[in-house]
């Protein structure tokens, strides 16, 4: 080895022990005589100092070490009168008495030693650089202490690692799918998998049993903060399982696994709460709901059904609802401005509003309402207990008359950005819930056919079987997604392992058998020699590992993430391929209008 310690790991006990040291040139300090050095690598930061009256030629060169500069350095451990607490080996230096360059940096472009904003496309194309911040080496070591936690719970559960392939054919998970041309197949395509969900469950069929992968999934889609064009699922398939089991599993894994990795974590609610589908989107607007603070939506529809307020009363009277949320204190008309712009980019009219102050109640609407009206939304919306949490001892309603899932979406969204606002967010909090019984398909109006919500193996639930052809919107799933904190982290269902009702439900989506055959033929076959009921779920591993993080998005916690626009500052990813290459892949490239995206 090219050295004795890590930077981490010397302590005062060692005071007196001959060490070598490798790493890189954190921060210098000249003074005088003395040039002081921290000394980095993933492990720590030590710090060595070199003395003239020690060795001369040590500490000339030192004198010429530049930031992240590699270095080794022999040297006796030393404890230091002026001890640092905020370093693990503060309580020590090392005093040099030889010095090796094993290899010297350009000046960085941002620094290292400094947690400050830095601009993502530079961290992205520097991003070996990136990863030496304290932040990410944190990052990266979480991620694999999950990961492993993860396979060690795994394994006692009797799970099998399978790995599955990356060239395959296309699989319905919703998005776009990234295409492979096939050199010994012209004109025919790969696909990357959006996630393993065939090839697990014909390994149920194979007899695996209980299954699980880390997988490598991709998709084409629209990125965000919490969506990668490849990410990681935790994917799991197990066979004689209904619901429950899938869940009591994996809900003992979250616990586990967070107190193992993150134990300054608290879970707000344990077990955690299973809320059905309809009830999430009512209380919160949303199936993915942020459980971390209250602020529900508000159902006044029965209150003002009747009401002057044509707004409001001919929304309910065409079958729409009047919903609103009840926030503490009194906003700004630029604030109000600022949230009514929200609830018109989620498809409101408008935003009508209504101020409770200790002087009485105000607002553009009031004089469209009568006393018992707003008296009973008083009462119905808590407006004391709102007004008992403000400081200005004034609570305000935010309405969205609309039909119910428009009013859901304007307020659900309100609903977070308030509560960024009002500062409602608990440091420190894992707030966990399963969302069940979600409805099996939803009505597509710009296809003009009904979509799978999670996918087209996902069982109806038994009872709702037979009204499959009757009254789709109706019929349940044996589905359940993992919510944290506002996020999906995972999901999954108990599946269609009966080829008769596979083909049924293919039907419903508007595949037709000829092609049930042609795309999904296998599965079918494979389910006529004998298929196990089963069932699993995958978890999106970095959105987990985000969370665990105290993360805000999941470029954090990828080593190597692309930008929004599926790019890689770093490798220059996508880039061009010589026209040869293409050629034997039967390939032209058209030209487009527009430019492909550089970087961004
Ligand atoms: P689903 O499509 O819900 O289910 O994906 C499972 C989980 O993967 C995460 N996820 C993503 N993470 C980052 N970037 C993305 N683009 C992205 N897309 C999804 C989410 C999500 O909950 N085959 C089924 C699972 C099953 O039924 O077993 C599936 O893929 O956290
Ligand atoms: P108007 O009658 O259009 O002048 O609107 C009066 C107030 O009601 C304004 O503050 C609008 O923002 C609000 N408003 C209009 N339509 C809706 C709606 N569908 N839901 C909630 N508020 C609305």
């Amino acid at each position: 080895m090219l050295r004795t310690h890590t930077c981490g790991e010397l302590r005062a006990a060692h005071a007196g022990t001959s060490v070598t040291l490798a790493g890189w040139v954190h921060r210098r300090r000249d003074h005088g005589g003395l040039v002081f050095v921290d000394l980095r690598d993933r492990h720590g930061i030590t710090q060595v100092t070199f003395d003239s009256d020690v060795d001369a030629a040590a500490f000339e060169a030192a004198h010429s070490l530049g930031h992240e500069w590699v270095v080794a350095v022999d040297g006796t451990v030393s404890e230091r009168i002026d001890a640092n607490p905020e370093l693990d080996t503060g309580g020590i230096e090392v005093r040099v008495s030889a010095l090796r360059v094993l290899s010297a940096s350009q000046v960085p472009p941002f620094e290292v030693s400094r947690e400050l904003n830095i601009d993502e496309n530079l961290r992205m194309q520097y991003r070996y650089l990136d990863l030496r911040r304290a932040r990410m080496a944190r990052n990266l070591r979480l991620r694999h202490e999950a990961t492993s936690f993860a396979r060690a719970f795994l394994d006692r559960e009797a799970f099998l690692d399978v790995e599955t392939p990356i060239l395959t054919r296309a699989t319905p998970e919703g998005a776009r799918d990234y295409l492979v041309p096939s050199r010994e197949h012209p004109g025919r395509f790969y696909a990357l998998p959006q996630s393993p969900q065939q090839t697990k469950q014909i390994l149920m069929v194979a007899g695996v049993d209980r299954y699980y992968q880390f997988a490598r999934c991709f998709r084409d889609e629209d990125l965000r903060a919490d969506r990668q064009p490849e990410f990681t699922q935790l994917d799991m398939e197990l066979s004689f399982v209904d619901a429950d089991d899938v869940m009591a599993i994996n809900e003992r894994l979250m616990l586990e696994m967070s107190a193992a990795v993150a134990p300054h974590l608290r879970f707000r609610e344990t077990p955690f709460p299973r809320i059905p589908f309809d009830e999430a989107m009512a209380r919160f607007g949303t199936d993915q709901p942020d459980l971390r603070y209250g602020l529900e939506l508000v159902d006044l529809s029965a209150v003002v059904a009747g009401s002057g307020f044509k707004v409001f009363s001919g929304t309910i009277a065409k079958g729409g609802v009047v919903k609103a949320l009840a926030v503490p204190g009194i906003f700004t008309r630029k604030q109000i401005d600022a949230l009514e712009e929200t609830a018109k980019q989620r498809g409101a009219a408008g935003l009508a509003w209504l101020a409770y102050e200790a002087e009485g109640v105000r607002g553009p609407i009031a004089k469209f309402l009568s006393e018992a009206e707003i008296e009973g939304m008083r009462e119905h919306a808590s407006i004391a207990a709102r007004q008992a949490e403000s400081e200005d001892g004034g609570a305000m309603l935010l309405f969205v008359a609309a039909e119910a899932a428009v009013a859901h979406a304007a307020l659900g969204r309100l609903r977070t950005d308030l509560a960024d606002q009002l500062a409602l967010i608990p440091d420190g909090e894992l707030a966990c819930c399963w969302i069940v019984d979600a409805p099996l398909v939803e009505w597509n109006a710009d296809e003009d056919r009904w979509d799978a919500v999670h996918h087209p193996f996902t069982a109806p639930r038994p009872e709702d079987v037979a009204g499959m052809a009757d009254d789709p919107a109706a019929v349940r799933a044996q589905a359940y997604d993992l919510v944290c904190n506002g996020y999906e982290i995972a999901g999954g269902s108990v599946r269609i392992h009966e080829p008769e009702l596979q083909l049924a439900a293919f039907g419903l989506l508007g595949i037709a058998p000829e092609q049930a055959e042609e795309e999904f033929g296998h599965m079918l076959e494979a389910f006529s020699y004998g298929a196990p009921p089963h069932g699993g779920i995958a978890w999106g591993w970095d959105r987990t590992v985000m969370l665990l993080a105290g993360e805000r998005t999941i470029r954090e916690v990828i080593a190597f993430p692309k930008t929004l626009v599926a790019s890689d500052p770093m490798t220059g990813a996508p880039a061009p391929v010589a026209d040869a290459n293409l050629k034997v892949l039967g390939i032209a490239v058209r030209p487009t209008k527009d430019e492909p995206h550089a970087q961004g």
